[in-house]
């Protein structure tokens, strides 16, 4: 009934009905406002403005949802899902995953995170807890100098020794400059950017992991890759080796659910073998009647539902339209800066174009996202290409540029 009400104020009275959800908070109301209008011109963040949760939210209350307070504190691949939370869901959306990033059934193991950083966080303290435990040597991280900063400060907050390699002028790590920096003493935490954030760029898996086969000294190697954003897409392109730990031999795996996936708030995967859980220190928790091995006590029980919605109602078949629709977009962004004479730059497989940073004016209109690079000239701006950013708005992107900047 709720529901129908709803089709029909929204068809036959949209403006009223729009103005009738109003909070009477008018500070609330005219913040709302600026998003109505705004949202579809966010370029610059990875983040997708079609998100598909309406009728989530709508299920949520008219179930009465929002009166149970859930929390998925504990481990929902193990054992009998907790009574207070969405344990049996969470570990459906992780089933439902893992072959998408090669992983086998019963060889996974997962949570759903709280963001790409959270699952950052589990990759970078599970794999210094799998080498510890392996070799009884604390190891050393290994990242490079263009990826996304979380991973520096999570080593930094964990105590552990890292070194920055350097990137080339594209912004993947340099196999030969690991090669330099390896201490062929201690274990290896390396940490593969797949997507470093400004540039797109995706660090070559195959040929650092042939660095690291080479030294056969080594006592011990633990890979996690960061795949924020572009773990996101890459499963449904024909490019979907490279996320597979099957091929790729990881040990661990983070993305983000606001980002391609286009949850409307900050959440994630965290994927690893059941090898690398095994090698977790046990933490038994008596009130908790669970063996605590991730790090967080309380979990949000809401964002797997959330997960396990799109999954439903998005699907892998919407998925795979939607990453042909970004890469398409990304070539067609590239082409019509090359053809106004901008000079712009994307890496393989990316949706991240980046180029001369425009006027201050485009900047803010279109809210790019800024960089530096001497390499390039200085100043440069990017786009990251989600399922907004169609053709017709990137006509009108590179119109206003073209007006609106110095050339
Ligand atoms: C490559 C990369 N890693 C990690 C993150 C952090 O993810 P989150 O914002 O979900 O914490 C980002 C965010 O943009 C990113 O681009």
């Amino acid at each position: 009934m709720k529901k129908l009400f709803y089709l029909l104020a929204t068809l036959l009275f949209p403006v009223q009905y729009l103005a009738a959800q109003a909070s009477d908070f008018p500070q609330l109301d005219k913040w709302v406002e600026t998003w109505k209008t705004g949202q579809q011109t966010y370029f610059g963040y990875p983040v997708n403005q079609q998100s598909a949760m309406h009728d989530f939210y709508e299920w949520y209350l008219s179930a009465g949802m929002e009166v149970i307070n859930l929390n998925n504190a504990g481990d929902p691949m193990t054992g009998e899902p907790w009574k207070m939370s969405s344990h049996a869901f969470e570990r459906e959306v992780i089933e439902y995953f893992a072959p998408y990033y090669g992983f086998g059934e019963d060889e996974v193991w997962g949570i759903v995170t709280h963001s790409g950083t959270d699952g950052n966080n589990h990759g970078i303290y599970f794999g210094a807890n799998y080498l510890k435990n392996k070799t009884k040597m604390e190891p050393v991280v290994y990242v490079s100098d263009e990826a996304h900063y979380s991973n520096m400060r999570l080593a930094h907050l964990q105590n552990l020794d890292m070194r920055l390699i350097k990137s080339d002028p594209m912004g993947r790590m340099i196999p030969e400059e690991l090669e330099k920096a390896l201490d062929t003493s201690r274990p290896v935490l390396i940490i593969y950017a797949m997507g470093s954030t400004f540039k797109g760029a995706i660090d070559d898996m195959e040929a650092l992991n042939a660095v690291l086969d080479r030294h056969t000294e080594l006592p011990a190697v633990y890979r996690h890759v960061d795949a924020a954003l572009f773990g996101g897409y890459l499963p449904f392109t024909g490019h979907r080796r490279m996320v597979s730990h099957k091929e790729m031999h990881y040990e661990s795996i983070a993305i983000s659910g606001h980002k391609f996936f286009g949850i409307d708030s900050p959440s994630g995967l965290f994927l690893c073998t059941r090898d690398v859980y095994d090698n977790q220190a046990d933490f038994n928790v008596t009130y908790l009647n669970g063996n605590m091995r991730m790090i967080n006590c309380s979990r949000d029980a809401v964002q797997p539902l959330k997960f396990w919605w799109i999954i439903r109602k998005v699907g892998a078949e919407k998925w795979t339209r939607q990453a042909a629709q970004i890469m398409e977009c990304t070539a067609y962004l590239k082409r019509q800066l090359d053809l106004a004479g901008w000079p712009a730059w994307v890496n393989e497989y990316s949706n991240t174009v980046f180029f001369r940073r425009p006027s201050p004016e485009i900047v803010k209109l279109y809210t790019l996202a800024q960089g530096y690079d001497d390499k390039f000239g200085g100043e440069l701006a990017h786009i990251v290409v989600m399922q907004h950013v169609t053709k017709e708005k990137i006509d009108r992107f590179v119109g206003d540029l073209k007006e609106l900047s110095d050339q």
